[in-house]
């Protein structure tokens, strides 16, 4: 079967091929191997208060272009200490981030987090990354899977792998920032590796006789 991975994020492409690169039978391709060019319109797809809602939005919406099953998945980082913000909404956190490239949007958002989060203990800075990912194998037909993991917001950055929010997000039972982490833990703890793990079991189950759904 070819699968579309609906993202236009290298990072989480990548994330996303090593965590399916084990389903028999699975081709996987990207929005550019199907020449789906990027439009304003696509941006507006992710409008909606949960991160399910908003990963089948997206999945249907490139399902429709391009025809062929999609994935698609929309994460976040919950905060407690902020009412579980930034959410649905982590990737365009900082005011004035918005039309900033990925890595200088990154970098702001994290500042803005640090300046929200200055007064509070790191006890208190309990958080969590989310994922759901969407499988939509035609119109109508969708499942969605989620993961999470917990962590705590450090006071500053600490490492140089990952993305987003990755070096201020600590994972206390490994002590090191998910920015610390080799692909292969990172893979193996993360809210997308759970969502992602989750996902190929059933595509493995419904290609091996199992009912589809
Ligand atoms: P989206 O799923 O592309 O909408 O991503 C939302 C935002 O959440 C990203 O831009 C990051 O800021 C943040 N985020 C999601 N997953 C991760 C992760 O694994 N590490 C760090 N930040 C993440």
């Amino acid at each position: 079967m070819r699968l579309l991975v609906a993202t236009r994020s290298g990072h989480k492409l990548r994330e996303i091929r090593g965590l399916l690169a084990d389903v028999p039978g699975l081709r996987l391709v990207d929005l550019n191997d199907v020449g789906i060019a990027e439009t304003p319109k696509e941006e507006g797809v992710e409008a909606f208060e949960t991160f399910e809602d908003n990963a089948l939005a997206k999945a249907t919406f490139f399902q429709k272009a391009s025809g062929l099953p999609t994935v698609a998945d929309d994460s976040g980082l919950e905060v407690d200490a902020l009412g579980g913000r930034p959410g649905v909404r982590s990737k365009r956190f900082a005011p004035g981030g918005e039309d900033l490239p990925g890595e200088e949007r990154d970098r702001l958002n994290n500042e803005h987090l640090l300046t929200l989060l200055e007064d509070v203990d790191l006890s208190d800075r309990t958080a969590r990354f989310v994922c759901a990912a969407a499988l939509v194998r035609e119109p109508g037909k969708h499942r969605i899977f989620r993961g999470e993991v917990e962590g705590l917001i450090l006071g500053r950055p600490r490492g140089w792998d990952g993305f987003g929010y990755d070096p201020l997000f600590f994972h206390r039972p490994l002590g090191k920032t998910f920015a610390e982490l080799s692909r292969e833990e990172k893979s193996r703890l993360s809210h997308r590796g759970e969502a992602f793990r989750a996902l190929g079991a059933h595509l493995r189950s419904t290609q091996t006789g199992g009912a589809e759904t």
